[in-house]
């Protein structure tokens, strides 16, 4: 018989595919956060589409379940084995294939990493829309697979609506092709939406076309500091009527500003004293010297209206990056620390204000938890992170849990919200599911698992547990 790294390998007769060293094995098996990790029998790592078509068929051929991962930076638990699957590695499909000025779309492998995708455009003068800090691994097929957000939504959208053409291997593996670059294609059902956001539970992502755009001219950056989270729906109405630019808003609350100053003591205070929170506010605008002066012109307003007490306005590239590493320093600094009760939601941005103090609140009255909120408040979408203290054991903080996503989520479905903005639904979310859709939607969406992967093996238990 012998093992399944041995059977899938004879089964391929590709040299290098399979991968079956413990060691290396275990670089692949455990996600993000930490708290999801799993044994898997060996890690597939295809070159190209064919590769995956074979991989997926082999499998499926020897009645293996597969596990798709990309860069392994989902914050749901959906990129790693839980039962035994093999991994299937996206990492080696990592071509930039072409980029087609006239229509400023470019045909990309699903491997290839955020950044190195930023890289290349900028290069060419143009700029992919979508921005996260996980940017350095995360993978353009990932993306896809989650419909990921970032800090850009609120002037190009997620993932979504960058997304062209796609090429996608089925559980059967067939090959769906549709790498087109156009921009009107109404030729029946668009399919590839079926695959954006699924998870990789309906099929693995090998390929897509992507709408670039032309770098904007110039981009002003801001820092605010508000003395009251109580109008912020005020600041969001003044700042979109005044920045006809705006590309970004996120909000950091003080005590995630605190949590990120105590992880790395050297970083030093946005302003000189601690504000309940502070506001990243960018604009993309025109060139020429005039246009800094125009866009502290137009925040100066904000401040008149008393919706924001003091502001920090870069004046070089090197100033709004440092305003950027607060944002990102945040999550990352909550990475590195204990475990964390993650909940990534979205409610209208009118009832932000009461959400905040509610999670706060929340966080309070469950103990030994620290109630860090940030997120990207343009869209009302707030990360919501509840870290374990030194004191709480880790069985304790676990047994917190449930009773936490229940009350939350509960709360989310009550103001209309969504249970996951942008992270997806993964293993960490399935049982909340009912909160953000209906009894309908969720069997349609078993439906569609039963007619493209009918035996499930593709991704089993993201979304919903298998039947
Ligand atoms: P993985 O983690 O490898 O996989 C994610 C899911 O997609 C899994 O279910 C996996 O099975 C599936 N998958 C992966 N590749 C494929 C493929 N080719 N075909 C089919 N299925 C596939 N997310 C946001 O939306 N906005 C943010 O602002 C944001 N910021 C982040 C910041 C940090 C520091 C970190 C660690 C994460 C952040 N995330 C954010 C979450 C994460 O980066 C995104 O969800 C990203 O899209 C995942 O990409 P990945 O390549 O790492 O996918
Ligand atoms: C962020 C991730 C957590 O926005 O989505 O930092
Ligand atoms: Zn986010």
């Amino acid at each position: 018989m012998g093992s399944v790294a041995e059977r899938l390998s004879a089964e391929l007769e590709r040299p290098g595919l399979v991968l079956s060293e413990p060691a290396e094995v275990a670089a692949y098996t455990t996600d993000w956060t930490r708290q999801f990790s799993g044994a898997a029998p060996c890690v597939l790592r295809p070159r190209d589409t064919d590769e995956v078509a074979r991989s997926v068929r082999a499998c499926r051929k020897l009645g293996l379940a597969l596990v798709p991962q990309g860069g392994n930076t989902g914050l749901v638990g959906g990129s790693v084995p839980r039962a035994g699957e093999v991994v299937l590695s996206l990492s080696r499909l990592n071509a930039i294939e072409a980029f087609d000025a006239a229509s400023a779309s470019i045909q990309v492998q699903a491997g290839v990493v955020l950044q190195a995708l930023h890289e290349d455009l900028a290069a060419r003068g143009h700029v992919f829309p979508v921005d996260l800090g996980a940017r350095g691994s995360c993978q353009i097929g990932g993306m896809i697979a989650t419909n990921a957000g970032g800090i850009k939504v609120l002037r190009y959208g997620h993932m979504r609506e960058q997304v062209l053409g796609l090429e996608v291997v089925l559980a059967d593996g067939t090959v769906l092709s549709n790498l087109n670059s156009l921009k009107k294609n109404n030729t029946g059902v668009d399919l590839k939406h079926v695959f954006i956001g699924s998870e990789g539970m309906l099929g693995i992502i090998t390929r897509a076309v992507l709408q670039a755009r032309p770098a904007p001219q110039a981009v002003q950056t801001a820092l605010l500091a508000l003395d009251t989270r109580h109008r912020l729906p005020e600041l969001l109405t003044l700042l979109r009527e005044r920045l006809r630019g705006l590309s970004s808003l996120e909000i950091i609350t003080r005590d995630s500003i605190a949590f990120y100053k105590e992880q790395e003591p050297s970083a030093r205070a946005p302003f000189d004293k601690p504000y309940p929170a502070c506001v990243i506010v960018e604009e993309e605008t025109g060139a020429g010297g005039n246009e800094r002066d125009a866009f502290v012109e137009r925040l100066s307003g904000v401040i008149e209206a008393g919706l924001a007490a003091d502001a920090v306005i870069a004046g070089s590239d090197a100033q709004a990056q440092a305003i950027w590493r607060l944002r990102d320093g945040v999550t990352e600094a909550i990475s590195r620390a204990g475990l964390t009760h993650k909940f990534d939601v979205t409610v209208p941005p009118g009832a932000l204000p009461g959400f905040l103090d509610e999670m706060e609140r929340l966080g309070d009255a469950a103990g030994d938890l620290r109630t860090l909120l940030f997120g990207h408040l343009g869209d009302g979408n707030v990360h919501v992170n509840m870290v374990q203290k030194p004191e709480l054991a880790e069985q304790a903080f676990y047994a917190k849990g449930p009773a936490l996503a229940e009350s939350i989520y509960s709360h989310v479905a009550e103001l209309n919200g969504s249970i996951s903005a942008e992270h997806g639904i993964g293993i960490a979310k399935r049982a909340y599911l009912h909160h953000s859709r209906s009894a309908e939607e969720i069997d349609l969406m078993r439906g569609l698992k039963r007619l493209l992967d009918p035996d499930g093996m593709l991704n089993p238990g993201v979304l919903f547990k298998s039947d």
